[in-house]
Parts: C-alpha cells; structure tokens; sequence
C-alpha cells in the first residue's frame, strides 16, 4: 500500500527537480495536457491550478504566484504570455525562477494544450470573464471596454510656438468589479494660462464613472497570434464641477456623460476601438450639450524575445487616434484632431506600459495647439510598480 502510495505521489514530488533538470525525456512519453500537467506542472500548481502548500511544494510561494482556478486571475492574462512563460520560463516575464523552462521539453502544441487547460480552471464557468485577447492596447483618448484594474497619469502639453503655455495631467483609477464591470475616478491637475497673464495650477473637473460589458465574442479560429473578436460596453458618468471655473480650471457645471466602447480584434494582431458618446451639462449656464467620436486604429508587434540575454520580447503598439467633438448649439463646427502615437511595454512582465503622441488639431485651429501626449500605465492586477522588471 505505502509502496503504491510512492509511486503514485513519485512524478508528481520529483516534478520541480525533474522540470529544473536539463532534459525530461519522460514528458515526451505523456501525450494528453492533462497528463504532462499532472507530471510537471501539478506539484507546484496543484492538481486543478489551485497551487500546493508550500510545504508540498517545497519553495515559499511568491505575492505574485498564480491560482489559475481563480477567473479574476487567469482569465484577463494574455495566451500569449502564458505561452512564453511556460516555453521560456518565469524570468522572462520579470516572474520567479522558480517557475522552470519548458521550450526544450515540450512541443509547441503540448505548450498550446497546457495553456487551454489552464484557461479551462477558471471554476466560475460563467462565461462573462471577458478574456485578455480581446483586451487591446490602451490609446491616448479613447477608452476602451476591458474592465481593467489599473493606474493611468496622462499628460498632455501645449506644443505650438505662439500659444498660450498648458500643461494638464490626468490621474486615473480604473478598478474592476466581478468579471463585467469597471468603476473609475479621474482627477485633472492643470497649469492653464490665465487671461492676465501666467500659468495657474490645480485640480480641475473630477469625474466618476462606471461600465458594464454587454457583448463580447473571441473567436477560436487562430490559437495564440490570430484570434479575432469584439467587446461592447457601455459607460455612464459623472463629471463634478471641482475645479475653479474662474480660474479656467474646470467648467464650473456639474455634467453627465454616457458613451459606448467598441473594440475590435482583428487578424494580424491589429485592433479597432471606437468610442461615441456625449456630455450633458446639468444646467446650461455657459455650457453647451456635446457629442464626440473618438476612434483609435493600430496594431501590436513583438521584439523577439532573448531570454538568456536581455531582450524580453518588448511590444510595441503603433496607434493613430482620430477624434471629433461637436457642440450642440447653432452654427458650431465638429472639431477634428488626428494624434499619431506608439504604446510600448516597460517592463518584463509588460504591465506598465508607456504611451506618446502627437495630437494635431484639423480644423478650427485657433485656440487648439498641438500638443505632446504622454502616459504612464500601470496595470496592478499582474504585479507592484517595482515588481517584474
Ligand atoms: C518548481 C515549481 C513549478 C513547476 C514544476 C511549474 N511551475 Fe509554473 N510557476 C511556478 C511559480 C513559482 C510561478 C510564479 C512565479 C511568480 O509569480 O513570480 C509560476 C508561474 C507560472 C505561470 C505564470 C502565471 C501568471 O501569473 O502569469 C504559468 C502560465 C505557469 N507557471 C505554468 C506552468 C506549467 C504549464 C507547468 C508545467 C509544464 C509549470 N508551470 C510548472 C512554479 C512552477
């Protein structure tokens, strides 16, 4: 009976010092995701993803060590960056070396069954955890429909010799309540020009928000690089008049805002997100109804990742933003921006990203400079500012 008991337990005990040794002939031999995962993968893991006790496992786990079987942490990541962790080991997405190379062990297609299977612990089997594929890369204006949770410091600054200086920043919180749903809150610090001269700083309109996904599809038709598919929700805010109207740090009226977020994956790694919406102004003292489109078209490509030496696969996201605002009021214009931009990864673990554009008025350029746009994001949910680097 002991006897047995040992056998039983032997690939599952040996699999870390298995999986850290050179090669695994073995593994080969098992066919079925579920088998290799139960022979190398489980006795860190645990059996259904949940992960072992450190002392079954043998190592302390880190903060960041996953437990697949929870849909709030597996399901927003990346096929992608699981499949690189798994061929290429935690170090190369900035995770622990303790979690072991596998590209020189497994097939592409065994690592392809051990990411499904992964996917496949999630145990909320509602299907509402909208999946990381269909979260694209996030532009400078228009929003996107991944409930995310995340920090974003946007800045932008007056570019255009001959205008009035301004700087505006943008603090943002993005935080994701179960699987469909996204509270914000956004908080402005500007320097704007002031009519007598000088710049004054502060904080400007403060804005809460809260979305809902309604819709959302991801096609299967191409594993890992392809998938195609859509996401839609919608968005309903308030805009608080926080900021000094006097002082031209805010409008002086409270406003509710309502848009959509479309966001479509397309072949190729390429994406579209459309973004309509309007802003409705509680009274109407000073301030016109307005209706906007935003739209951000690009696409993502990867360095090749070196990850014995200092390459990580960096991403790089070309984007170019086409935006227009209208007032609704007799005779205004629909105003036309185009801001061309790239987003890039940071970080090994590529969750704090960094975004800079160019935002070029159209039309009706006479109080809209051009303008420099910058942000910083940090997605918490995958790790700490200082973590994964
Ligand atoms: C020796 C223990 C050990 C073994 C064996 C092991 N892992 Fe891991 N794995 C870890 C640790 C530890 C982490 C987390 C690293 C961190 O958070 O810094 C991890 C992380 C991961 C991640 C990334 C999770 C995330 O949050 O993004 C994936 C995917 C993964 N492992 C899959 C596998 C698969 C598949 C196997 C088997 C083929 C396997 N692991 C075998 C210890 C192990």
């Amino acid at each position: 009976m002991c006897a047995a008991l040992a056998l039983l337990l032997a690939p599952v005990l040996c699999a870390p010092w298995l999986a850290r040794a050179a090669n695994l002939p073995d593994l080969l031999g098992l066919h079925s995701a579920r088998q290799i995962w139960l022979g190398a993968c489980a006795a860190c893991h645990g059996a259904n993803g949940e992960g072992t006790p450190t002392y079954v496992a043998g190592f302390q786990q880190p903060d960041s060590f996953p437990q697949f079987n929870q849909c709030d942490q597996s399901a927003d990541e990346y096929t992608r960056d699981y499949t690189e962790i798994i061929r290429d080991g935690g170090p190369a997405r900035g995770f622990s070396q303790i979690m072991p190379a596998f590209g020189s062990v497994l097939t592409s297609a065994q690592i392809n069954g051990l990411v499904a299977l992964i996917r496949s612990f999630c145990t909320d089997h509602d299907t509402s955890w909208p999946p990381g594929e269909l979260n694209p890369p996030r532009a400078l204006i228009t929003d996107k429909a991944f409930p995310e949770n995340e920090w974003i410091l946007t800045t932008d600054i007056n570019a255009q010799r001959g205008r009035p200086a301004g700087i505006a920043n943008e603090i943002e919180s993005e935080n994701t309540v179960g699987s469909t749903n996204e509270v914000d809150l956004s908080m402005p610090v500007d320097w704007v020009a002031q009519p007598g001269g000088g710049l004054y700083g502060g904080i400007g309109d403060v804005t809460t928000g809260f979305s809902h996904v309604f819709y959302q599809h991801l096609g299967n038709d191409l594993p890992l690089y392809g998938n195609t598919g859509s996401i839609l929700a919608l968005q309903g805010q308030v805009t608080w008049a926080t900021g000094n109207a006097a002082r031209r740090l805010g409008t002086g009226e409270t406003q509710l805002g309502a848009y959509a977020m479309y966001d479509v994956i397309l072949p190729h790694q390429l994406f579209l997100q459309l973004q309509p919406g309007g802003e409705l102004p509680l009274h109407t003292y000073n301030l016109p109804r307005s209706v906007f489109l935003n739209t951000a078209f690009g696409g993502t490509f990867y360095q090749a990742p070196r990850y014995e030496g200092m390459g990580f696969g960096r991403q790089w996201s070309p984007m170019v933003e086409v935006t227009a605002n209208r007032n609704l009021a007799p005779g205004a214009v629909t105003d036309w921006d185009v801001m061309p931009e790239f987003q890039v990864s940071l970080n090994r673990r590529q969750n704090i990203r960094a975004d800079l554009g160019y935002l070029i008025p159209v039309n009706d350029t006479a109080d809209r400079p051009r303008q420099v746009w910058f942000y910083i994001e940090w997605d918490w949910g995958d790790g700490g500012l200082f973590e994964g680097w």
